[in-house]
């Protein structure tokens, strides 16, 4: 089921595959959904931020016709290889080897010279550091981004996130759990779209759009049912986001430019 249309994701059908490949809701329709909103160009500098097994990282150079640098500091949770051996490995599958590289390598340390992209894409990434490492450390992150964006650059963050309201009391005891994302579980990792798209502001950057997905639901429903660490164990997240049922979890996106001639504001340390 779409619920508008995706053109470009909608030719690779493979549901398991694209959940084994993919990490977080919405798989390639995510993708093509921030892409299209962003604007991106075939010519483009594009970093990827947070690329997991990169499949997504490969549409983005097969449909979009993108030069595209993946970062991912981490190593696979399934076979232990480095999350950029996966990109390369999708890279060769898609036929996309020759436009891209992949860095062992995260936020807020990058080491890119200031003004180096033209685009910044990052999905269900950054509300992990913010639930692990806190909100000081999520804000540097964007300060990073903005500073390696070219002026004019566009930042496309796409996250999981709630709606404005308070969590269901059936499963407070659930999104209060740490879980290995800080102390208080997802509670602590998902702010709503006005609390990101402020931080976002706070930073420096212009926005250019802030909502939740219209699809926000549906991603999550076929997230649950295709993610092979969802059907491992249907009575983990699989079994929380059915309880949920589209009541507090959302997914909200986040386009945002770089402005002219704006330098960077660090001083204020305010999430709202
Ligand atoms: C849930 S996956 C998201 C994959 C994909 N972008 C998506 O939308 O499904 C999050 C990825 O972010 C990576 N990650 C964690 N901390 C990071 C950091 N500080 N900088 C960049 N990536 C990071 C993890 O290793 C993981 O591969």
């Amino acid at each position: 089921m779409t619920y508008f249309p995706f053109p470009k994701s909608s030719k690779y059908t493979d549901l398991n595959i694209i959940y084994a490949e993919c990490s977080g809701p919405g798989g390639l329709q995510l993708t093509e959904f921030m892409a299209d909103k962003m604007g991106l160009c075939a010519g483009a500098r594009l970093l990827d931020i947070g690329i997991e097994r990169g499949y997504q990282t490969c549409i983005l150079a097969k449909e979009y016709g993108m030069h595209v640098i993946g970062l991912d500091p981490d190593d696979d949770r399934s076979d232990g290889l480095p999350h950029i051996e996966h990109l390369y490995r999708n890279a060769r599958a898609w036929g996309v080897e020759n436009q891209i590289i992949g860095l062992k390598l995260g936020v807020p340390e990058t080491h890119f010279a200031a003004h180096t992209f033209d685009f910044v894409h990052s999905t269900t990434t950054l509300e992990m550091v913010r639930g692990i490492f806190g909100a000081e450390l999520y804000r540097q992150c964007l300060i990073e981004i903005y500073r390696i964006l070219r002026p004019g650059g566009i930042f496309g963050l796409g996250e999981p996130m709630h709606l404005d309201a308070p969590i269901p009391a059936d499963l407070a005891p659930v999104y209060t759990k740490g879980g290995g994302v800080g102390p208080e579980g997802w509670a602590e990792c998902f702010t709503t779209v006005a609390e990101t798209a402020a931080v976002c502001r706070d930073v420096g950057f212009e926005l250019l759009e802030a909502d939740n997905a219209p699809a926000a639901w549906h991603w999550w429903d076929e997230f649950s049912r295709n993610d092979p660490h969802c059907k491992a164990d249907p009575e983990g997240e699989a079994k929380i986001i059915r309880q949920d049922g589209g009541r507090w979890l959302t997914y909200g996106y986040v386009i945002a430019r770089k402005p002219q001639d704006k330098p960077v504001q660090l001083t204020s340390q305010k999430l709202s």
